[in-house]
This record gives structure tokens, sequence and C-alpha cells, in this order.
């Protein structure tokens, strides 16, 4: 057979993330038919290791889906066969040149394509990079790296990094993943606006009078410390995770759902922001809390974290894109570790019904409640649109009900994990998720400023009880614009 083969080499197959999400991602593509017929999986890393102790290590990591129970050990069983291991460091061209030769042997003379995801931590990007490119590219197909965030951790080191990365491999080899855009309801945003008639023609600053997007998680940085304290909490989520969101929930129509014409509706968003002022920003740090007889650590708790690290892991801004469509129209970003529960969503705020007859015909106490839409990313995925609604009965009374669409009672089907899809669409070539340089210098600039100021006048952070809702500037920043956080009204 003369079909192309694909060879995955997950560099640092040991990790966190590998073990978590790659591995099983790859098993579930691999369950669902979706990987090519001829496709191998290297993990390489230092420590040393045999086929079979990689595959006992990814064993333990794969599940079957609910709803697909079916043969599932068998197939666990053939994946793990497709698995191998070679033992290397990750600045050695001649252990990429090892692993090269293992490739080869695989790929039987077919054409090879080759993808590499680069699961390790930053200081080793370049040189693993340089390894793989010149030791272990494709002769004969493609060759393509995915790398993970950090991406730099300024404007400066952003671009000091791309440019090194270009020296190997050209723009259409490089993957960045952002693995919220991988997320089922942040791809599903585009659908709602574009493809149904009642939202687009709302989508502006005539009828919204804010955007909430909001991540929390109720747990702390517990191990990750190390990482964590070089980034902080808007390095870590905002400058990625919520802007990107941002940015697809905000450009204008693109010309096709071509990748290209979807980055460049994104980075025209980014580059019509404006830069953010410390003004409106309010960071904060966990402290130690003790609920229940339990007490929680500080984040200061942690061995890798200095104790007097002003690092923020909660902040909350405001940002505005100075375009026609959003002038004057405030993005509210909030995100926080070790707060009281775990979600992202978006959440939008419209404007009051002008002159509304409920509310001049039935005074204060019926006072109408503004509509909004709320896309629950996680947990329980939903969409639901607020709405003024009679109470039924012979008396004149309203209420806030929603119309709610939820994932769980609508669809009986898994929801993928965000990890599925982009490996998916690196191996078939489809850029639209990953994230272009371009943009990513257009999100570095416009954080830059305000953590080089944060950092230089060393900010100190509000401090907020582990598994609290965070510090109330969060509260006078979003009053300062006359906005209420929706989350702290609905749960
Ligand atoms: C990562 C951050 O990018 O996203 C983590 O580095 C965070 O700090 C994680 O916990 C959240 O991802 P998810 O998919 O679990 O919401």
């Amino acid at each position: 057979e003369n079909e192309p083969t694909v060879s995955i080499t997950v560099v640092g197959a040991s990790g966190d993330l590998a073990k978590k999400k790659i591995f099983p991602a790859l098993f579930a593509l691999y369950y669902e038919d979706c990987l090519p017929q001829q496709f191998t999986i290297y993990g390489y890393a230092r420590s040393k290791m045999s086929d079979a102790d990689l595959r006992h290590m990814v064993s333990k990591t794969l599940t079957c889906r609910i709803d697909k129970r079916e043969n599932c050990t068998e197939k666990m069983e053939q994946f793990l066969k497709r698995c191998f291991y070679h033992s290397g460091q990750y600045d050695s061209p001649e252990n990429f040149a090892e692993l090269d030769k293992k490739l080869k042997e695989h790929e039987g003379g077919r054409v090879s394509n080759r993808l590499f995801y680069l699961s390790i931590p930053p200081n080793i990007f370049i040189d693993s990079v340089r390894c793989a490119s010149l030791s272990a590219s494709s002769g004969n197909g493609w060759t393509r790296v995915i790398v993970e965030k950090p991406f730099g951790r300024d404007s400066e080191s952003s671009a000091a990094l791309t440019k090194a990365l270009k020296q190997y491999l050209e723009e259409d080899q490089i993957f960045r993943i952002d693995h919220y855009l991988g997320k089922e309801l942040v791809e599903n945003l585009s659908v709602l606006r574009f493809s149904n008639l009642i939202f687009e023609p709302l989508w502006s600053r005539q009828y919204i009078r804010n955007v909430q997007l909001i991540f929390s998680e109720d747990f702390g940085t517990e191990g990750r410390g190390g990482y964590f304290d070089n980034y902080g909490i808007i390095r870590d989520i905002m400058q990625n995770h919520l802007l990107q969101i941002l940015a697809l929930f905000a450009m204008e129509t693109p010309v096709s759902l071509d990748a290209e014409d979807i980055r460049n509706e994104k980075v025209k968003v980014l580059r019509s922001m404006r830069p953010l002022q410390l003004e409106n920003m309010v960071v904060g740090q966990y402290k130690s809390h003790t609920k229940g007889g339990v007490t929680y650590p500080a984040y200061t708790d942690d061995k890798t974290v200095p104790d007097d690290s002003l690092t923020p892991t909660f902040a909350a801004a405001a940002l505005f894109i100075d375009n026609a469509r959003w002038d004057g129209v405030p993005f509210l970003m909030k995100a926080g570790k070790a707060l009281h529960n775990k979600r992202a969503e978006i959440r939008v705020q419209f404007r009051h019904v002008p002159g509304n007859l409920y509310n001049r015909n039935f005074g204060t106490d019926l006072d109408c409640a503004t509509n909004e839409l709320v896309i629950r990313v996680q947990p329980d995925e939903a969409i639901y649109l607020k709405i003024n609604n009679k109470v039924p009965g012979l008396g004149m009374r309203l209420d806030r009900s929603n119309l709610n669409l939820h994932y769980a009672a609508r669809y009986s089907k898994e929801i993928p994990c965000a990890y599925e899809r982009l490996l998916l669409d690196a191996v078939e070539g489809e850029r639209r998720l990953f994230i272009r340089s371009d943009e990513l210098d257009a999100a570095w600039a416009l954080f830059t400023p305000l953590l080089k100021e944060l950092e230089e006048k060393k900010i100190i952070p509000e401090y907020y009880p582990y598994g609290s809702r965070g510090p109330v500037g969060a509260h006078y920043l979003a009053a300062k614009y006359n906005v209420r956080w929706g989350d702290g009204v609905d749960q």
C-alpha cells in the first residue's frame, strides 16, 4: 500500500500534559477511526524506559467514552501496540537521529508525515525544535510541530522565540495550541453568530451593554508553583484563553471559514484594542483559609513559590475595542485560581428596553431585568438566554426565565476533549484553531506594557481567601462601568 504514514512524536512523554491529555486524546481519535491507517506514536523523553514501560504508563491514562464501551479494551490493546518509546536528550541531534532511524523502519519507505508535539518546558523548546528539524524531519512528506504556551512572557521574549523557531521551521509548520479554541462551545461561537439570524444583528454596541469572559478554578496552583510564579494568571489565562475567545466573539464576518480568513479577522480585533491600563485592572492572590476544619494553603505556602511573591493568581480587567462595532462597550475579563467554583463562561448583557412599558406601568417592584445570553463553556455545557416572562395567572407578574439549551439534555453524546479536535486538525493540516504569529504579537502588545508596570511598581495584589469569590476590587472595577458581574447573580 502506498498510503502515507503519520508518525506522532510526543516530546516530553512522561510529563503531566502528555499523560493527562495527549495520549488519551490520541487514543480517542484512534477509537473514532480518525487517525490515518498507518500511524505510529512515539514517546520521547530523557528517562530510560522500554516500549513496554511506556505502554504501561499510557494504558493507565486511557479511558473509554461513556457511550462507547464496545470493544474498548481490545481497541486499547491495538492502540498500545502502535506506541513506542525513545529515550534521548532534548538537545541532542544524535538522539533525534536515532529516533529518525526508528521512525523510518516503521514508515517502511512510504510517504512519511511527521508531527512533533512539544510538551516540554519553554527553556528547551528551541533546542528540541532544532534537533527534531535537523535530524528527524520527514524526507518526503510534511513535518509539523505543535507547541504549547508559554510563548514567551512579553512582546520581546515572544518575538525572540518566534524568530528562533523560524530558523528551523516555516510558519505553516508551527501549530501554536490554545486549547480553549478546541473547546466545543468556543468553536460553536461562530456557528451561533453566523448561522442564525437572530444574534448577529444584535452583536454590537447598539444592543450589547457589556461582555464578560469569566474563568475560575476551585483549586490553587498546587504542584505547578514553579511554572506559575514566573507567569501569573494574566499570562496563564487572560492573554491567551480569554483573549482568544474575545477575538472570536467580536470579529467581523470572515470571508470564508478558511484558517487565514478567520485569523485575519481575529487579528484585526486584537489590533483595534486599547492597550490595557493599570486603572482598568485588579490583581489578587489567594491566602490561606480554614473551612469545616480543613485548612487550605496560601499561594505562597507552595515550596516552589517565594514567600514574598506578588504574582497574581486572580485578575479582573476592563478592555475596549476601539472600532465601529464595539466603541465604548466594556469587555470585562475575570480569571482566578482557588475560587469558590470551577467554570468558564461568556456572558453578554444587553441594553435596557427603551421606554419599557412594563417598567412604566408597574413601577420599580417590577423593574425589568435586561436580557443576558450565557454561553457556559464548562462544566455542564449550555447556552441560555435570560428573558422576562409573565408568570402564568390572572395577575400581571413578571419573572426572569431561561430559554435553555442544555447540552447534556439535548445531545446524548459525550463532548470530546479539546485536545482531540486540535490533534486531529494538526494531522489534517487545518490551522483555523491555531494561533498565527501576528495574532500572538498583537496579543502580547496589548498586555506587555501593563505587565511591565505591574512588575516595576511592585503592585501588591488584593488578598482573598482560598475558596472565596475573589477580591472585592473586581466588583468596584465592574461598577466603574455600571456593570454587575453576572456570575454573582445566577450560579
Ligand atoms: C492551562 C493553564 O492553559 O489551562 C492552567 O496553564 C489551567 O493553569 C488550564 O488550569 C485550564 O484548562 P481547562 O481545560 O482545565 O479549563
